[in-house]
C-alpha cells in the first residue's frame, strides 16, 4: 500500500538520515498502525537507528519528523512512544494511492517464468463425491486463482484416483449382480454395487481374491476389463464435472492415477538400479528411511507385481517435472496424508532427481456443528446433496426476508448463496485447523459469511444504481477532510494488495476472506455513519467513488474465492 507516497517519504527521511548522521545504508519500514489514532503510517526507522548513531530515538524521530512534515502529502507528522514516527496524509494523498487498488482488482498480466503446478481435487472414480471432497477442491481452486491473479504462471491439474484394487472389486460384482447395462448405470447405482461387493466379501473373502484377479487384469491390459473400466470413468467424470461447474472449478489437466501406467516400470528399475529400492516381505519392493527421518518403510510394488498409490505418485512427479519444467508442485491434500507425501517426497530426493520445491498444502479434517450430519455412518454425505440442501435454505431465507430481498430471479440467486455460504464457510476457516461445518454461520446475513460479502457488493450496486452518476471517479480535493469512518475504509481499500499477497505466499486463503470480511464491517459502517447519495460537491464523489471501489474489491475478491456475488439483492 501507499506506493506513490511511500517513495517520496521514504527518499526525504533518507536523506535526513544521511545529511544529519551520515548513515548511506537505511531501510525504511513503513506499517499501517493497529490503532487508528496513530496515524495513517508509521515507522520505528529512529528505534532502529538509536544505537548506531549513538542518539536517543526521540531526538532522530524528531529530526525525521520535520523533514518530513514539509512534504507536501502529509498534513500531520507526530513523535510517539520511545521514537515512533506517526504521520497523517492529506486526503488527496490518500485518495490518490487508491489507484494501486483499483489496479489490484485485475489480473496481473501473466508473467514468462517457469510454471507453479498446483494439483488439487484429487477424487477416487466411481463413487459419488462427498462433502469432503469440497475441502481440497475448493482451498486448490482458490489458491490457484490467487496465484493466477497475482500473474504467475499457474498449471492446474488433478490426480484422479482412477486406478487400483476397487476397479477389481466394481468389476466383479457388476459381473455377479448387476441388472442392467453398464451404461445406464448412474454414479450412485455403481457406489451401490461398490457397497455391496464389501457386505458379500465379508460373507465370503475369496471374492477378494477374484476382485485382485481381475485387478491383475486391468493392469495387463485385457480388453473386456479395460472397456469396463472405460465406462466407468466416463459416467464419474460426468458426474464429477458438473459438480466443478456448479463450484466454479476448472482444473486443466484432468490427469488420473492411470495415465502413468507406463513411466512406472523404468522408476522401478532405476530405484532397483540406484538401491534406493530393495526386496521387502513377500517378493515386495520396498523403500527403507534412514533412521532419523523418523519414517517408516513404503511399499513400492506389491508381490503380485500390482503397483501402488505410491508407485503412481513417484510416475507423476516424473512426469510433471519433464513436461513442464516447473519450479514449485504443489498438493492440496488432506493431512492425514502427511505420511505418504513425507515419503513420497523423501523418495524422490533419494533417487537423486533434480526436483523443484515440493509442497504438501494440507488441510484439517471437516467437523459438523449438525448432529445428524456428524453421526451418519456409513453412507457417504454426499456434496451433491449438501449442495442442494444449502440451495433450499437460501431460498427459505430469501423468502423469509422477501422485503428486504430485491432479485430479478431468485433461483439463481439461491444457487449463489447456497453454494457461496458453503464455499464460503471453508474458504473462510484456516485451512491448517479442523474445519467445522455449521449451517446457522454459512448462511447468516450478518458474520462472516458468503450472503454478508454478497449483501454487501448488493448494498454498494444499488447505491450505484440510484446515483444515477456515469463517471464516477475520485475528485480532486483541497480544503476537505476526511471523516474517521471515510478513513478506515480508505485505508482497508489500500491493503486490498498485501492482503492478496500474503494470502498467496502463505497458500491461505482465510487471509482474503478475512480482509474482505473486514471491508464489509468498514463499508457498512461507513453506510451507516454517512450520507453518500445526500452529501455534497465533492464529498458525493469522493463516496461514490469509495462505494464502486469497495464493489470492484468485493467483486474481485469474491471470484478469487471461487464466489459470485449478485448486483441486487
Ligand atoms: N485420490 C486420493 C485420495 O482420495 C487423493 C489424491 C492426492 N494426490 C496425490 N498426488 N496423491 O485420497
Amino acid at each position: 500500500m501507499f506506493n506513490t507516497v511511500f517513495k517520496s517519504l521514504t527518499s526525504a527521511a533518507i536523506s535526513e538520515v544521511q545529511n544529519e548522521y551520515g548513515i548511506d545504508d537505511v531501510s525504511i519500514n513503513w506499517r499501517r498502525p493497529q490503532d487508528k489514532s496513530h496515524g495513517d503510517i508509521s515507522t520505528a526507522i529512529a528505534l532502529q537507528l538509536a544505537k548506531e548513531v549513538g542518539k536517543s530515538p526521540r531526538d532522530i524521530a524528531e529530526k525525521i519528523c520535520t523533514a518530513l512534515g514539509k512534504d507536501e502529502s502529509v498534513d500531520r507528522c507526530e513523535v510517539a512512544g520511545a521514537g515512533y514516527v506517526n504521520i497523517w496524509l492529506k486526503p488527496n494523498a490518500l485518495i490518490s494511492e487508491l489507484i494501486n487498488t483499483e489496479q489490484s482488482c485485475s489480473k496481473t498480466p501473466k508473467r514468462d517464468e517457469d510454471p507453479i503446478v498446483i494439483e488439487y481435487s484429487g477424487p477416487n472414480i466411481a463413487k459419488p463425491l462427498g462433502i469432503h471432497h469440497v475441502l481440497s477442491t475448493v482451498i486448490g481452486q482458490a489458491v490457484s486463482n490467487l496465484h493466477t491473479h497475482l500473474g504467475y504462471n499457474v498449471i492446474t491439474v488433478n490426480h484422479f484416483g482412477d486406478w487400483g484394487t476397487q476397479f477389481g472389486k466394481l468389476s466383479v460384482a457388476f459381473d455377479k449382480w448387476a441388472e442392467k447395462e453398464l451404461s445406464d448405470h448412474s454414479i450412485d447405482d455403481l457406489l451401490a454395487l461398490y457397497v455391496r461387493f464389501h457386505e458379500e466379501a465379508e460373507k465370503d473373502s475369496s471374492l477378494d481374491d477374484v476382485a485382485r484377479e481381475a485387478f491383475c487384469k486391468l493392469e495387463k491390459g485385457e480388453k473386456e476389463i479395460t472397456d469396463f473400466w472405460k465406462t466407468v470413468v466416463e459416467i464419474s467424470l460426468k458426474a464429477i464435472n458438473e459438480l466443478y461447474d456448479r463450484l466454479h472449478v476448472e482444473i486443466e489437466y484432468p490427469h488420473s492415477e492411470s495415465m502413468y501406467q507406463d513411466l512406472m516400470e523404468p522408476i522401478l528399475k532405476e530405484g532397483l538400479k540406484k538401491n534406493v529400492f530393495v526386496e521387502g516381505d513377500k517378493g515386495a519392493v520396498v523403500v527403507e528411511f534412514e533412521e532419523e527421518t523418523g519414517l517408516s518403510t513404503a511399499v513400492v510394488q506389491k508381490g503380485d507385481s500390482a503397483t501402488i498409490y505410491l508407485t503412481r505418485d513417484l510416475a507423476q512427479i516424473r512426469y510433471r517435472i519433464d513436461t513442464w519444467h516447473p519450479k514449485e508442485i504443489n498438493y492440496v491434500v488432506d493431512v492425514a496424508q502427511s505420511l505418504h507425501f513425507k515419503q513420497l517426497f523423501k523418495t524422490v530426493e533419494m533417487l537423486g532427481w533434480e526436483l523443484p520445491n515440493l509442497d504438501h498444502i494440507l488441510f484439517g479434517r471437516m467437523r459438523f456443528k449438525d448432529v445428524e450430519m456428524s453421526t451418519r455412518k456409513g453412507n457417504i454425505l454426499r456434496l451433491e446433496q449438501v449442495l442442494n440442501e444449502a440451495v433450499d435454505r437460501a431460498g427459505e431465507k430469501i423468502k423469509t426476508h422477501g422485503d428486504s430481498i430485491k432479485t430479478d430471479n431468485s433461483d439463481d440467486l439461491a444457487e449463489m448463496m447456497g453454494v457461496g455460504s458453503v464455499v464460503y464457510g471453508v474458504l473462510s476457516q484456516n485451512r491448517k485447523m479442523d474445519m467445522m461445518f455449521d449451517w446457522d454461520k454459512f448462511l447468516s446475513f450478518e458474520g462472516n459469511s458468503a450472503p454478508y460479502l454478497q449483501y454487501t457488493h448488493a448494498r454498494t450496486c444499488s447505491i450505484l444504481r440510484k446515483s444515477e452518476t456515469d463517471n464516477i471517479h475520485f475528485p480532486n480535493l483541497t480544503d476537505e477532510t476526511l471523516e474517521t469512518k471515510e478513513r478506515v475504509l480508505v485505508g482497508t481499500l489500500l491493503q486490498f494488495s498485501s492482503a492478496l499477497q500474503d494470502a498467496c505466499d502463505s497458500k491461505m486463503p482465510h487471509v482474503l476472506a478475512n480482509y474482505l470480511y473486514q471491508l464489509c464491517q468498514d463499508y457498512n459502517a461507513f453506510y451507516n455513519d454517512l450520507p453518500i447519495l445526500k452529501a455534497e460537491g465533492a464529498m458525493r464523489d469522493v463516496r461514490l467513488a469509495l462505494t464502486s471501489l469497495t464493489a470492484s474489491v468485493l467483486k474481485a475478491g469474491a471470484k478469487i474465492l471461487t464466489i459470485r456475488v449478485p448486483e441486487r439483492m
